[in-house]
């Protein structure tokens, strides 16, 4: 009894070491980012290279978020589940910066253009769609609101399936893309949604 229950705390205290390393390596982009930006070694085009990392850290880390329940589950590593949050908001993180560099050093704080861009340029388009509800997941995504919201935080959080959809499209758009790295991102969405799906028609044999 006496040994199970440290050998329980010292499985908790590893864990929370897995989860903190796993922290400090999520936000090490970041941080090496900043430190290019300091050392003036982000090539010719600064703008266009933080736009670049920081959007492929937060594609990088939705696709690791949507892919913590399969894992889970196939494995069996219920302690996995917080992580799926954990992630998410890294992505949410990473989007918010993307965001505010495109704000702030593509379109150099011109307020005006924001609007149109949005309007007007369909890969902007479905980028802002994408991280309107990557934000909508965030916002929502405390426990004291999972828990007001009750059934209804469900149906709001399987739009991440939407906003992955629409990151890819928005990646696909942009032509100057790597091909591989939009065909890896598709691939993996596909499978994500394959589970997703087929674990759906087996609850509900139905639909
Ligand atoms: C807030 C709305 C968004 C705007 C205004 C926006 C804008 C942009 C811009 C201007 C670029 C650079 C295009 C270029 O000149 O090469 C870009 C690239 C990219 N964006 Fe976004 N984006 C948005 C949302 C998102 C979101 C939510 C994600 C991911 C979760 C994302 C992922 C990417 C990726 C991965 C690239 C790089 C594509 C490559 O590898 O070439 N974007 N985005």
């Amino acid at each position: 009894m006496f040994s199970k229950k440290i050998s329980d705390q010292l499985q908790l205290l590893s864990w929370h070491w897995i989860k903190l390393v796993l922290c400090v390596a999520a936000i090490l982009p970041f941080f090496i980012m900043v430190l290019g930006v300091i050392n003036n070694s982000l090539g010719a085009d600064p703008a266009r290279a933080l736009a670049l990392e920081t959007g492929r850290w937060s594609i990088r880390f939705l696709l690791v978020s949507l892919s913590i329940t399969p894992f889970r589950e196939l494995f069996r590593l219920s302690k996995l589940a917080p992580l799926r949050r954990t992630f998410g908001l890294f992505s949410l993180f990473y989007a918010s910066l993307h965001f505010l560099v495109y704000v702030l050093f593509l379109l150099e704080l011109r307020w005006s253009e924001i609007g149109s861009d949005i309007l007007e340029r369909p890969y902007i388009t479905v980028g802002f769609a994408a991280f309107s509800i990557l934000a909508l997941l965030g916002a929502t995504s405390p426990k004291s609101v999972v828990r007001a919201l009750g059934r209804k935080w469900r149906v709001i959080h399987r739009l991440v399936y939407l906003a992955i959809i629409l990151v890819i499209v928005h990646v696909t758009w942009i032509l100057r893309t790597d091909v591989f790295d939009a065909a890896l991102y598709a691939s993996i969405t596909m499978l994500l949604l394959g589970y997703r799906l087929n674990k759906s028609i087996r609850k509900n044999p139905s639909v």
